[in-house]
């Protein structure tokens, strides 16, 4: 089929950043994408690209050329489905919080409403392909209700999941190392193979089954998060062997059958993405009965809430066993560098246990907003939000998160942290003045010289 116009129905973080690079590279194809939530698109419509709805660095200069050309954001939902020859589905599926499956399986309520949407709307052929990150079969569930419309339209299911990383998704986008397209009929295929091929070298395009395609995702991201789990493991037993994390990352990292990446410890992983992936992934392997299977993967959940924890509780024995009343300075609410999203955030998690010790905390973070700080926190429902507001608040700047404060926590690694005026922070902090680096940020002797009292993770 000759694709001319595409919609895609969820302007988030993957299907914006998505769309924009293929309405980028394909100057003759239409791109709409379409929301339910109004605001959103009107932040995306913004005329001050700075104020789109989401940050990412080199997306606005994309939006900025090619929006109102080939690139569309709308609320009209209906128009964009019957005018595309092919629609992606790019709405969020969370971890469900009720009934059979809460908090392991993922929620389709979202991706059903497309698809029954899609049924009701369509009145020519489409190709409807599955972005979001959907549990191995799903495309049987969207396949069985788009053929059952009662009309002669035809649907082809294509899987088609994104890898991009948040904070690097236009260079992700750019230059994948591979796009994965699963389906059954090869013209759907090649359909979407071309539109990819206008940037992407063919060889890169992967062509396999639907089913492959579906569990590829979340294998993929499940063994991403199983070495930083493993790595973290490794941090704890460093702490008591006098082994430096980062230097047993970097030995291991250099046998080319390991390799580097994904290995840098941390205070845990977040996102929306490896937790969400991985419950999933084990409800469906206990599904089958699976039990080995499950718990394996598990394990990989139950270390990194074990390593949010670790961090808290040590922060709280180092501050003498106790941080009632005391200042604490986050820098760094996101759950990593060059992004605002703060799903999952291992500071949130973080953040919610010293409070529990009624800490008071002030968070710096440059692209998180005091607002959402609130709503992460109203949102695990520990204490009342007029409770929330009152012990921790965002700060307009580091120094003013800083000031007075008996211990900095460092929760995202932005590259800023490192340039600030250490010595000025270290003369307004209270004494001792101690830094918990969550991400192995700062120079440990560098700090050490200023005064600080220095913890990190596995050194
Ligand atoms: C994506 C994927 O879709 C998800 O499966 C993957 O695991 C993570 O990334 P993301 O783009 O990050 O999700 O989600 P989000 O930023 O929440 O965007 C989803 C958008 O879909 C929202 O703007 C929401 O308003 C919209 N939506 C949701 C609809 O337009 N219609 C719906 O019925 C539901
Ligand atoms: C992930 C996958 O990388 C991507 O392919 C998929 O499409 C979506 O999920 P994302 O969650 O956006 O992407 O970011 P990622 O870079 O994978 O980081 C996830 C978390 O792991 C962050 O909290 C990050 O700080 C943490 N991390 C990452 C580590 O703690 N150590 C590392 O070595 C790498």
């Amino acid at each position: 089929m000759k694709v001319t116009k595409i919609c895609c129905i969820g302007a988030g973080y993957v299907g914006g950043p998505t769309m924009a690079v293929i309405a980028k590279n394909n100057p003759n194809i239409k791109v709409t994408i379409v929301d339910i939530n109004q605001e959103r698109i009107d932040a995306w419509n913004d005329s001050d690209v700075s104020n789109l709805p989401i940050y990412e660095p080199g997306l606005a200069e994309i939006v900025e050329e090619t929006r109102g050309k080939n690139l569309f954001f709308s609320t009209e939902i209906n128009k964009a489905i019957d005018e595309s020859e092919m629609i992606f589905i790019s709405v969020n599926t969370p971890t469900k919080t009720y009934g059979k499956g809460k908090g392991m399986a993922a929620d389709l309520k979202y991706v059903e409403l497309c698809a029954r949407n899609i049924a009701k709307v369509a009145q020519t052929d489409k190709i409807v392909v599955e972005k979001s990150t959907l549990p191995v079969r799903t495309a049987q569930a969207i396949k069985s209700i788009l053929d059952h419309t009662g009309s002669d339209v035809k649907f082809d299911i294509l899987s088609n999941p994104e890898f991009l990383a948040e904070g690097t998704a236009i260079q992700d986008l750019l230059n994948p190392d591979r796009v994965l397209i699963g389906g059954e009929s090869e013209d759907a295929i090649e359909s979407l193979a071309n539109i990819y091929g206008s940037w992407v070298p063919q060889a890169q395009i992967l062509r396999t089954n639907v089913w492959s395609s579906e569990l590829s995702k979340l294998t993929a991201n499940a063994f991403l998060a199983q070495r930083i789990s493993s790595i973290n493991a490794i941090s704890e037993l460093c702490e008591k062997t006098e082994a430096n994390v980062d230097e047993v990352a970097k030995a291991i990292g250099m046998d080319s059958r390991i390799g580097p990446k994904f290995l840098k410890s941390s205070v845990g992983f977040g996102g929306s993405c490896f937790q969400k992936d991985i419950l999933n992934l084990v409800y469906i392997a206990r599904s089958y009965n699976l039990q080995a299977v499950a718990d394996y993967w598990e394990q990989v959940i139950i270390l990194n809430d074990h390593q949010k924890r670790r961090f808290a509780d040590n922060l709280i024995s180092t501050l003498y066993n106790t941080v009632s009343g005391k200042k604490i300075g986050f820098l760094g609410w996101a759950f990593k560098k060059d992004t605002n999203d703060t799903r999952e955030s291992a500071a949130i998690y973080v953040a919610d246990h010293l409070l529990n010790e009624q800490a008071s905390i002030a968070v710096y973070d440059p692209k998180v907003s005091d607002s959402k700080i609130q709503s992460d926190l109203n949102y695990l429902n520990t204490r009342s939000e007029e409770e929330n507001s009152k012990l921790i608040q965002g700060s307009a700047t580091p120094y003013d998160a800083l000031k007075d404060a008996h211990a900095v926590a460092i929760m995202t690694e932005w590259d800023e942290f490192k340039t600030y005026d250490w010595k000025k922070i270290y003369t307004q902090m209270k004494k001792p003045a101690f830094i918990f680096d969550g991400r192995n940020l700062l120079d440990k002797s560098t700090m050490e010289k200023i005064g600080f009292e220095y913890t990190s993770i596995g050194q």
